[in-house]
């Protein structure tokens, strides 16, 4: 991509899910991207949806679309168990690729699509936006204030009354599972908040369809921190974090995704009780725009690929921990 301060980053989507509509629209928002391509294993529903969603090319299968010349970056939101597999074929055309959470089906998976965007000289990112919040770095500059920090505790669920068979989620050959789909999110919000990954982990989940339902876990760290988290499809909408030290402690209750648009917010507990809000910011449009800058400034960023391998790393080790019920060592 040259250089130029008026570049445009041109993307493709892998693919018509739900998720593609709210990022499809943050590509349309953003000032330094523009979708130029959708592609579904249907030709109809390629058509269809480029329509809708007022996008110029429409391909009847996921090779076209990474084979075109005009693309520079792939936003993959397909099911987990095909993560690796269209990554890799897409940073093997050269393509940058922002690719759906949980990165991959585990982490050998990972390292693997890590190294093929290594060697390929593109960009790999993980599609977790919180982190994309002007909100997240404001609460990271509090976490200094919290004094010797001892404990993150994470939880994200929702509830299903009746089981989804349908659903990605709910199916085992497609990497589903309440761990890789919510808890996740949890173990970065533990690892953005330690910054370090644990020594040793301990899980217990209850199964449903083969999937993990629900999980539980603790995880320790160096110097005496711990983190607790728990995940799962069987209880109600719960979003939050706590990051607790010696002298206050910092509390998120939306931590994935504000609940509302226009003003985020969080506390900090301790001797006194205080709420800090944060104005409009929208997460999934940073996220593409920090993206784009990446691929039009052709600086790769090796975090982002790090610490999704690293998420990936901790999420296997959870889930040997609650097929085996020990404790698994990292
Ligand atoms: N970052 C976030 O906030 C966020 C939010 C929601 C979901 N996600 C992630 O995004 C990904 C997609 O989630 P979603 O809920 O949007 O999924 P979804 O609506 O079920 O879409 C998945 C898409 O994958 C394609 N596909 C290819 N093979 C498939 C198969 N065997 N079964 C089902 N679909 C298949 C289908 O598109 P075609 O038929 O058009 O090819 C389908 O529309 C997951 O990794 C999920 O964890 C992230």
């Amino acid at each position: 991509m040259n250089q130029d301060m008026n570049s445009v980053v041109k993307w493709g989507i892998l693919s018509t899910a739900n998720i593609g509509k709210k990022v499809g629209n943050a590509i349309h928002h953003s000032h330094n991207a523009e979708l130029i391509a959708i592609a579904s294993r249907s030709e109809e529903r390629a058509t269809s949806w480029a329509r809708e969603h007022n996008i110029p090319v429409a391909y009847g299968n996921y090779i076209s679309l990474i084979s075109d010349p005009t693309i520079d970056a792939i936003y993959i939101p397909l099911p987990p168990s095909m993560h690796a597999e269209w990554t890799i074929k897409a940073a093997n055309q050269g393509k940058h690729v922002l690719c759906e959470k949980p990165l991959s089906a585990n982490v050998t998976e990972a390292k693997e699509m890590a190294t093929a965007c290594y060697q390929n000289g593109v960009q790999l990112m993980d599609g977790v936006m919180w982190v994309h919040h002007d909100r997240t770095p404001e609460m990271k500059k509090h976490i200094g204030n919290l004094g010797k920090l001892r404990k993150v505790t994470a939880a994200f669920t929702f509830n299903w009354d009746k089981v989804p068979y349908n659903n990605i989620r709910a199916k085992p050959e497609l990497a589903g599972g309440s761990l890789g789909d919510l808890g996740y999110y949890c173990v970065r919000a533990i690892l953005w908040a330690f910054e370090e990954t644990p020594t040793q982990v301990y899980a217990t989940a209850r199964y449903t369809n083969d999937v993990d339902f629900n999980l539980s876990a603790i995880l320790w760290f160096r110097d005496d921190r711990i983190a607790t988290m728990d995940c799962g499809f069987d209880t109600a909408l719960r979003k939050w974090f706590e990051i607790a030290g010696t002298k206050a402690s910092l509390v998120c209750d939306d931590f994935t995704v504000p609940t509302n648009e226009e003003s985020s917010r969080f506390w900090i507990h301790g001797n006194t009780n205080e709420k800090y809000e944060i104005g409009k910011s929208i997460q999934e449009i940073n996220m593409i725009e920090h993206f784009s800058n990446i691929v039009i400034n052709g600086t790769l960023e090796s975090y982002w690929t790090k610490i999704a391998v690293e998420t990936m790393s901790v999420c296997d080790a959870l889930r040997k921990s609650a097929q085996t019920d020990k404790i698994v060592k990292l």
